[in-house]
């Protein structure tokens, strides 16, 4: 019976355990590029043993950036310092994954505490862009509704961006499509009022989704796994919800998903989310079992036991924490003492572990990432 620390293979990638380090942006870029902050914070979450490591949000053009502290993917050079991030966290036995992500109406906003609602251009803001002319909130700026062209050039975006991530080393790529950024605006019609093929019906407001997927499929190799975050509803009547998650999944995974990451809301400013313990793993569980794909379960995810029992009980494959993580860097070590599990140690820490603890496998050393690929 799989539990929290039993090994997961897919596709061509090993993961170590199932605890994974949820996309947390940490609004500390310029232009885009990540730094020894990311360095710092995201290796510090693989030495603390989670099988899976997942970048922030990171934009696939810069006007898809939420803030402008944004990280940013949208050239070859924003990789070269996420290379480096990426190589210590597979050193630590960690699969590395990146969140590509284009927050359209909800970009040109500022990083929590630095203000609200819109930035103005005089201070490195943006026109947003987004399925239909409809601000998020009266705060929020006006978007600009997509042309059928902006829509093609994104999903050349996100294509662009996926085969480098994979080239620097990512062996998770995540398409965002939840809280409200600009997958999720055309999936809701809350925020979708167009009336051409990206609009109205079901078929339609999925459209944009099934392209960027479709697209970001083409450009990995078949040895890539490929994530989807959704919001499973945006928790108000008439919006998007949980049978339409469970019917996009299904046609997800035809487009070669490997798996439905299950958030929820985001996209309605208004909406009363019943925030608790666990409280989107119920969408996890129903997506797994009607839509017969592989899901991440998250959201108030913190004890050990409950995460050991979401996997136990077939409610989700993987379970990602956000917060917890940024109180207890080393929470997966915390949890497999808690459980009576084995969970390797790095060496440097080995004096410190529980006696008999094994040594984490030493790093593979990577000078050249064109002739040394991970994991092949
Ligand atoms: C500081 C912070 C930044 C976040 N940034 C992202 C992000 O970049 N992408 C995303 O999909 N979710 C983001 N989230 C949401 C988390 O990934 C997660 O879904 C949410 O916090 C619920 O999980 P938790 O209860 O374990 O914190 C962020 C959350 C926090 C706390």
């Amino acid at each position: 019976m799989p539990h929290l620390f039993s090994k997961l293979r897919m596709r061509d990638v090993d993961f170590a355990n199932r605890i994974g380090v949820s996309p947390m942006c940490q609004y500390s870029s310029v232009d885009g590029y990540a730094n020894d902050w990311h360095f710092a914070h995201l290796g510090a979450r693989a030495v603390g043993g989670a099988g899976l490591v997942f970048t922030e949000a990171a934009a696939v053009t810069p006007e898809g950036r939420i803030s402008p502290q944004d990280l940013g993917v949208w050239s070859e050079r924003h990789f070269e310092p996420l290379e480096r991030i990426v190589r210590f966290i597979e050193g630590q036995g960690a699969r590395a994954g990146i969140q590509l992500a284009h927050a359209g109406r909800k970009g040109s906003t500022y990083r929590p505490g630095a203000g609200n609602g819109a930035v103005p251009e005089a201070a490195g803001g943006w026109r947003p862009v987004a399925p239909s002319a409809v601000p998020f909130s009266d705060s929020y700026p006006m978007p600009d509704e997509m042309t059928v062209d902006q829509i093609h050039a994104v999903h050349g975006a996100f294509a662009a961006a996926a085969e480098r991530a994979f080239a620097a080393g990512f062996r998770v790529i995540e398409i965002h499509a939840a809280h409200g950024y600009l997958n999720h605006e055309f999936l809701s019609p809350f925020s979708n009022r167009r009336v051409d093929a990206y609009g109205g019906s079901f078929d339609n407001r999925t459209r944009f989704v099934r392209e960027c997927v479709a697209a970001v499929r083409r450009a990995l190799p078949g040895r890539c796994p490929l994530f989807v975050r959704i919001s499973a509803t945006d928790w108000v009547e008439g919006g998007w919800d949980i049978d339409q998650s469970v019917e996009l999944a299904r046609q997800l995974l035809a487009l070669g998903v490997d798996v439905i990451d299950c958030s929820s809301g985001g996209n309605v400013e208004k909406a009363e989310i019943p925030v608790g313990p666990g409280y989107q793993t119920p969408f996890a569980e129903r997506i797994r079992r009607e839509a017969n794909v592989a899901t991440a379960a998250l959201g108030m995810i913190t004890a050990p036991a409950q995460a050991d029992q979401i996997i136990r009980n077939d409610q989700a494959d993987i379970v990602l924490l956000a917060r917890q993580m940024l109180r207890d860097p080393y929470w997966p070590l915390h949890a497999a003492q808690e459980l009576g599990q084995v969970a390797p140690w790095p060496r440097q820490y080995l004096r410190a572990a529980p006696s008999g603890t094994p040594e984490r496998a030493p790093a593979v050393a990577r000078s050249d990432r064109a002739a040394q690929p991970v994991g092949t």
